[in-house]
């Protein structure tokens, strides 16, 4: 028994107490319940990578609020790389850069509270973030009570910089971390899924990336001059095979950040909107509120579609088919519904004519199955909001280059 003390005393500092930011009692496990849904909200970094400001968080609360978008369910602010000088003060602190906070960090998050919203941070396990501030590594427990202390309520955890360690135990301290500084803060891994985290992120975070970083185009795959890419949305939907049964309530396969309203088109929006509800992916707009398109609104706020994203059941859809350049994408939903999405990947347009009657859908990883000889559902178009006819009859539709058609099919 004693034996025992003295062998868990000696693991605890090894692994814990290597940096004046870590003294601290350990206690472990992330915070239970914070993300039984995906989180939705905004992130800085697609559009405006480390050029980030108080005016421009401010704006951007306030029309999540004045918009909509807070009414259909994005509530987190997120700064991404960028918001800290580029030292940490005497005492090792972090500072958040006064040039861009000149009142502060603290009275930034208050005001966005005050909204109703709710904010969140960025930082990473390495020494430095990606790009090139203050990391956390060491200072874990003491990064962890100045979040705390600030009233943040979300952690964006980065994977730069990282050379020697592991993400397994990197991420877990920070997330024993969080939790011993006490205030309930969504564990956001951001490691790009180099590491597996589907197989060991459970109880260490809410989310975890699973890519690279998104890219604003259909299918492409963006080489960067210093050896890596960035990746179109529908690469990046197909970037991990045989992941999807380790994504649910609380702990979520995270897609990355969306490039709704940047780049693309709006079909192509519309269809990276859709596939990001269809693989049950967090939903953080990752564009310029103060320059949205309606149409851009319209596919952020689209309640029919935010509700397959948000389903209580909270599992991630598949690809049931491909023929042609044109894929059938499902999700089973709770109530024994499903949802479907009809996607055209090629660069022509193309007729559905779709038989239910010759397409089971079988759920292999969570046993759902739909049969449709034996069951018929009701269709609603959820980008028309009209009702579709039923599974009885072939679903027929025309389908243009790069457009989808997502289906609803109720009992
Ligand atoms: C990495 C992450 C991005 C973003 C940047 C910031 O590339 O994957 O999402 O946070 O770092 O530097």
């Amino acid at each position: 028994m004693k034996k025992t003390i003295v062998l868990l005393a000696v693991l605890s500092s090894f692994n814990f107490g290597f940096s004046q930011g870590n003294t601290h009692t350990q206690t472990g496990g992330k915070f239970e319940g914070l993300a039984m849904t995906p989180p939705m909200g905004w992130n800085s970094w697609n559009t405006f990578a480390a050029n980030i400001d108080e005016k421009l968080v401010k704006e951007t609360a306030d029309i999540m609020v004045s918009s909509g978008l807070a009414a259909a369910g994005y509530n987190y602010i997120v700064l991404d790389d960028g918001w800290m000088t580029k030292e940490r003060d005497a005492n090792g602190d972090l500072v958040p850069d006064p040039a861009k906070f000149p009142n502060g960090m603290k009275a930034l998050i208050d005001y966005v509270h005050s909204k109703g919203l709710k904010f969140g941070l960025y930082n990473c396990a390495g020494t430095q973030t990606c790009a090139g501030y203050p990391g956390t590594r060491g200072y874990e427990y003491q990064d962890a009570r100045f979040y705390a202390k600030l009233g943040i309520d979300f952690l964006k955890y980065d994977w730069c910089n990282t050379k020697g360690i592991t993400a397994p135990e990197a991420y877990t301290t920070m997330s024993n971390a969080l939790k011993t500084a006490g205030r309930p803060i969504v564990f956001s891994l951001c490691e790009w899924g180099d590491n597996q985290p589907w197989e060991w992120g459970k109880p260490v975070g809410n989310l975890w990336r699973i890519s690279g970083d998104i890219y604003p185009c259909f299918d492409c795959e963006f080489k960067h001059p210093e050896n890596w890419s960035s990746w179109g949305f529908m690469k990046i939907a197909e970037m991990r095979k045989d992941i999807r049964k380790y994504s649910g309530p609380d702990h979520w396969n995270d897609f990355d950040m969306m490039e709704v309203g940047n780049e693309m088109n709006d079909t192509e929006d519309k269809s990276h909107f859709a596939m990001w509800c269809m693989l049950s992916s967090p939903l953080f707009t990752g564009n310029d509120y103060r320059k949205m398109s309606k149409e851009t609104l319209a596919i952020l706020t689209n309640k029919e579609l935010i509700a397959i994203n948000q389903d209580k059941l909270g599992i991630q859809g598949f690809k049931h088919s491909a023929e042609d350049g044109l894929e059938v994408w499902v999700k089973p939903l709770s109530d024994g519904n499903w949802a479907v999405t009809f996607l055209n990947r090629s660069d022509v347009s193309k007729k559905i004519n779709f038989d239910w009657k010759k397409n089971t859908f079988k759920d292999v990883d969570f046993g759902y199955e739909a049969d449709f000889n034996k069951t018929a559902f009701k269709l609603k178009n959820l980008w028309t909001n009209k009702e579709a006819g039923s599974t009885k009859k072939n679903f027929t539709a025309e389908l243009a280059s790069h457009d989808c058609i997502t289906l609803k099919l109720s009992l």
